[in-house]
């Protein structure tokens, strides 16, 4: 089969070196990819919102099947825009329709989702600037902390958590008034949860589903959890609080639902389901769904994937998910991510990267890498991502930790406090 993959970051690193692992691929390619999906296939100089230029691309090169990394192309419709035309119908897109993405692309909608088909979640209501005295009435009704989400795709930086309740009124006065752009004309104000977050990922044939490993990521920049919200510095797989037990109610109350609920409402939905969850006192509750893997998640779980993922992709296509079979490593598998100096707010690019030849006992994903004249150099917030295996995760960390000392570029930074917590 020949695949086209989208995206360039740590995440279609280790997409990409688990599709060329299968025998079922006869040819990868990775638009735009990075310096690191270079060694899985050949990159392609198209970005992933470029329709036109993918599906030329697709239908020169013979292309099978097209795996979606990021949310964004997926929001902007890149499954209709393929299924549309006679010339590319045929190609599988690992990715649901834009009416499945708006589960990521709209928080109201994602919101009434759950609400309509009984999947635990705060308590929420949804505000535009018609509404702003409701919403400034409404928070008065809750307890602090104050969680505000814009309701479009921000970057990762639409959601706000307020200590008082002067500073959430002033915010939500802000975000209705502009702050994020389009992506805050309504806001959804909402109850806070207090507890340890943990990432689900569904792959589904819009029928039946396969669940993967878990993952939990670690989003602040400094340790302990303090500081600004960054892409991920980190992850571990498996979580210890996610028992067989934990993860039934996870599938009985929200995977099940889940899948039900978009194949009632008639949406067409075949790709990944990323399911951003909070344990409240032993029982799982949605933060968020994306309709694409976690990144760095999937940079620890898909080590721990043994099976063929492009069999797994052909059965989402196909619709008989249920028939291909689906296994794990009993192993730990975590990510540590080294980033550049300054990030996630300003940062310099162009360093270049030293050492990675001499890593041994990780696998090394390329996160915000290039090359230039011949050397590879960093050309993001997030750079690398060492993933290791272990016995248990204190082994694999120590081995991720080891590796990461070897690598170097100038700022280099990263978290030293991952899985701690567990
Ligand atoms: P999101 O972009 O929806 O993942 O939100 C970003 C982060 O905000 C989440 O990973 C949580 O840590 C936090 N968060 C979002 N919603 C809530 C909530 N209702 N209660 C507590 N924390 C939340
Ligand atoms: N790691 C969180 C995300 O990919 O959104």
């Amino acid at each position: 089969m020949k695949i086209l993959l989208l995206g360039s970051g740590g995440r279609e690193h280790a997409l990409a070196w688990k599709i060329a692992q299968s025998k079922k691929c006869e040819k990868l390619y990775i638009a735009p990819g990075n310096a690191g999906t270079e060694n899985c296939g050949e990159n392609v100089a198209i970005g992933v919102n470029e329709f036109d230029k993918l599906k030329d691309f697709a239908i020169e090169r013979q292309i099978d099947m097209v795996v979606v990394g990021p949310e964004d192309p997926l929001v902007n419709g890149i499954y209709d825009t393929f299924k549309d035309d006679s010339r590319t119908e045929r190609i599988a897109i690992i990715g649901p329709s834009k009416a499945g993405a708006v589960l990521e692309g709209s928080k109201d909608f994602a919101k009434a989702f759950m609400q309509r088909h009984h999947i635990p979640t705060a308590a929420y209501k949804t505000f535009d600037s018609t509404s702003l005295a409701e919403g400034l009435a409404f928070l008065e009704t809750l307890k602090a902390p104050y969680v505000l989400k814009a309701d479009g795709l921000a970057a990762g930086k639409g959601v706000l958590i307020l200590p008082t309740l002067e500073e959430a009124k002033k915010e939500l006065r802000e975000m209705l008034g502009g702050l994020f752009g389009n992506a805050s004309a309504r806001v959804v104000v909402e109850e806070f949860l207090s507890g340890i977050e943990c990432s689900v990922f569904v792959l589904t044939d819009g029928e039946h589903y396969k669940i993967l490993p878990e993952a939990k990521d670690y989003k602040r920049i400094g340790e302990h959890d303090t500081g600004l919200n960054t892409g991920g510095m980190g992850s571990v797989s498996p979580v210890p609080f996610a028992t067989a037990e934990w993860m039934q109610k996870v599938e009985n109350r929200i995977i099940r639902p889940t899948v039900e609920g978009l194949k009632t409402e008639r949406i067409d939905y075949k790709g990944f389901i990323f399911f951003g969850l909070i344990n409240v006192d032993g029982d799982p509750m949605v933060i968020e769904y994306n309709c694409r893997m976690g990144d760095p998640e999937t940079e620890s779980v898909m080590l721990r994937l043994k099976s063929d993922i492009v069999d797994l992709f052909e059965g989402v296509d196909q619709g008989d998910l249920d028939q291909r079979p689906i296994a794990f490593d009993e192993r730990a598998a975590v990510c540590v991510m080294l980033v550049s100096g300054g990030y996630p707010e300003k940062y310099v690019k162009g360093y270049e990267i030293s050492g990675l030849e001499k890593v041994e006992d990780s696998v090394v994903f390329h996160s915000g890498t290039a090359v230039k004249d011949g050397s590879i150099v960093t050309s993001g917030g997030r750079v690398i991502a060492v993933s290791s295996y272990g016995k248990d995760k204190e082994e694999a960390l120590r081995k991720s930790f080891t590796e990461a000392a070897k690598i170097d570029f100038q700022d280099k930074y990263y978290r030293r406090d991952i899985g701690q917590d567990l």
